[in-house]
C-alpha cells in the first residue's frame, strides 16, 4: 500500500511536538481570518458610504475563504518549499482570499482605487485580467495586498488576495471553474470545442457588462450615480 507523505510535523510520534506545531498553524490561520475581517469591514464601509451618497450599492456581495491546509501544503510542495509558518507567510499570497462582486465595470476600479489609497493597505501586486483577459476568457481584477493586523503583542503584516469582478464575470468564472475541475476534462474528446464555447460565452458576458456600463454612463449624464 502506498502512503502519501504529509508535512514533517504531522509525522512526529511526539504528541507535544505535534500539539505545539498544530497550535502554531492555528495561530497563523487566525491571523489570516483577522486580515479578512479587516478588509471585509473596509469594503462594507465604502459600500455604505456610497449607498448614502449615491443611493446605490457598488458592491453586490463579498465572499471570503481561507485556503485549506492540504491546498497550502500542495502549493508549497509545488514551489519546492517546506511546510513551515515562515514559508506560508512569505511564499503564498492567497491563503486569505476575498472576492468582491460589483454591479458595474467602473465600480471595480472605484473600489480598487479607494482600497489601494487607504494608508494602512500596501498593494503588493495587481493583475488586471479585465484590460488583459486570459486566453480562456477569464476576467477579474486581482490585487495582492498587505494589511497590518493588531494583536496584544504588536502588529503583523498579513497578505491577502482580493479578486474584484462584476456579477457577469463571477457567473462565468464560477461555471468555468466547475467545468474545469471535472476530472480529465482536458483529455476528453471535443474539449477544443468546449473551450471555444466557453470563450464565446465569455464574449457574451463582456458585451452585457459593456452594455450595462454604457446605460449607466447615459444615466450618469443626468444624475450622479
Ligand atoms: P494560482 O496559483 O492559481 O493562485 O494563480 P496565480 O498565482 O498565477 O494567480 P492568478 O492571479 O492568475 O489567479 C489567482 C486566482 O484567480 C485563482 O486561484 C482563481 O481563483 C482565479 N482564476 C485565475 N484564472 C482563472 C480562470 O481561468 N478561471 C477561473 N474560474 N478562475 C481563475
Ligand atoms: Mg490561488
Amino acid at each position: 500500500m502506498s502512503e502519501t507523505k504529509g508535512p514533517s510535523w504531522l509525522e512526529t510520534s511526539d504528541p507535544q511536538h505535534f500539539i505545539n506545531n498544530a497550535a502554531k498553524f492555528g495561530d497563523l490561520m487566525m491571523m489570516y481570518r483577522c486580515a479578512i475581517r479587516e478588509i471585509r469591514t473596509k469594503l462594507e464601509v465604502l459600500d455604505d458610504e456610497f449607498s448614502v451618497e449615491y443611493k446605490r450599492n457598488p458592491i453586490s456581495f463579498i465572499k471570503t475563504r481561507i485556503k485549506k491546509p492540504e491546498s497550502i501544503y500542495r502549493k508549497l510542495q509545488k514551489l519546492g518549499c517546506e511546510f513551515t509558518a515562515e514559508n506560508i507567510r512569505t511564499k503564498l499570497n492567497d491563503v486569505a482570499g476575498i472576492r468582491v462582486v460589483c454591479a458595474f465595470i467602473d465600480d471595480i476600479y472605484t473600489v480598487a482605487d479607494l482600497l489601494a489609497n487607504q494608508d494602512d493597505i500596501k498593494v503588493i501586486k495587481v493583475k488586471d485580467y479585465i484590460k488583459n483577459p486570459k486566453p480562456n476568457g477569464y476576467r477579474s481584477y486581482h490585487m495582492i495586498v498587505e494589511i497590518p493586523v493588531f494583536f496584544s503583542k504588536g502588529k503583523t503584516p498579513v497578505r491577502a488576495e482580493i479578486q474584484i469582478r462584476t456579477n457577469g464575470m463571477d457567473f462565468w468564472a464560477t461555471l468555468e471553474h466547475q467545468l474545469r475541475y471535472k476530472q480529465g476534462i482536458e483529455e476528453m474528446e471535443g474539449y477544443d470545442s468546449i473551450s471555444k464555447e466557453l470563450l464565446k460565452s465569455a464574449q457574451a458576458v463582456i458585451e452585457m457588462d459593456n452594455e450595462m456600463q454604457s446605460i449607466k454612463n447615459m444615466i450618469g449624464k443626468f444624475h450622479d450615480i
